[in-house]
């Protein structure tokens, strides 16, 4: 009973989670400020470390606030551990190499076409979950999963201009690269966000100690890319160049995301969890649409 309550307040939360960081981002890309922008690289690094921090808070809670219970979880199951603390570097590093490889496909291919094309994860996320955690789908599962897939496709399908001077700008072959980017992150998505799965449903260890355990990862590979992209930058600048209040909240949105995306996974699954966030696409386009007045549906 318990569990159930859990699992729609997760995906309600998701739903919401999803929705405002898309505005939010978008919202702050629209915004005009006079100073350098903020760092993309540095705000997955302050999001990865509020994410872990919130993580060991919940342990502690759940250990009646005790610092000494902290320390011995912390040490039983993270450093006495270390085979099962570094299966967690298999999840954590293909999704530094999705982040990487979405931004290769944003590169290359319009903004439209890359959403579009990345909701191909919905149906790699269900091979993924037949092939890996034995999970069985009906006929009509796999059926409302294409109807999901295309629906969203079609929410997010690109006005036909033919004197859209971004597309223009595309070759055949950065396209070309762009796609095969993208359609490399859809297995990527698929295979981690199950992986994942796999781990939490399969071992007994705290939900919260497994996100401590795939973050630690995540800020050691985040360092690195933020150095090897930003770091002349960094030098400069600094880490927290750019940063106001709106960065903030996006990077507070994105941390949240991380600690959603996991319950969800916990006590939903990751079909559930393409669900969600399909609907908060389509929510975000509505609220865009009424709200922000940025949105022109294709006819
Ligand atoms: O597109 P997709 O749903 O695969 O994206 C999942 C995102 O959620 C990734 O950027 C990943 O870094 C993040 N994530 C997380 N913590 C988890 C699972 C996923 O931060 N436990």
């Amino acid at each position: 009973m318990a569990s159930a309550k859990l699992k729609y307040l997760s995906l309600g939360v998701l739903v919401f989670q999803t929705t405002s960081l898309v505005l939010t981002m978008r919202y702050s890309r629209t915004l005009q400020g006079d100073g350098p922008r903020y760092l993309a690289s540095s705000a997955v690094v302050v999001a990865e470390f509020l994410k872990i921090l919130t993580c060991v808070g919940l342990v502690f809670k759940d250990h009646s606030y005790s610092g000494r219970a902290l320390s011995s979880i912390l040490r039983q199951e993270i450093l006495h551990k270390p085979i099962e603390t570094l299966k967690l570097a298999i999840p954590s590093g293909i999704y530094t190499l999705q982040n990487n490889l979405l931004y290769v496909a944003l590169s290359n291919l319009d903004a439209a076409t890359y959403q579009v094309t990345y909701q191909l994860k919905i149906l790699t996320t269900a091979l993924f979950s037949v092939s890996m955690l034995g999970r069985r789908l009906g006929v009509y599962q796999w059926l409302s999963l294409l109807i999901l897939m295309a629906g969203v496709a079609l929410v997010q399908w690109p006005a036909d201009s033919p004197s859209d001077p971004q597309k223009e700008q595309l070759t055949a072959g950065s396209q070309f690269v762009g796609l095969v980017a993208v359609l490399v992150a859809c297995c990527s998505s698929g295979f981690a966000g199950v992986y994942f799965e796999k781990i939490l449903k399969e071992t007994k260890q705290s939900v919260w100690v497994r996100n401590i355990q795939l973050g630690m990862f995540g800020l050691v590979f985040g360092i690195f890319g933020m150095l090897a992209y930003d770091g002349d930058r960094i030098q400069q600048h600094g880490m927290f160049q750019g940063y106001n209040m709106l960065t903030w909240i996006v990077v507070a949105l994105q941390a949240l995301g991380g600690l959603v995306i996991a319950a969800v996974i916990k006590y939903a699954d990751n079909i559930l969890k393409g669900f969600a966030t399909s609907l908060s696409i389509i929510l975000s386009t509505l609220i865009s649409y009424f709200w922000l007045e940025d949105f022109e549906p294709t006819r």
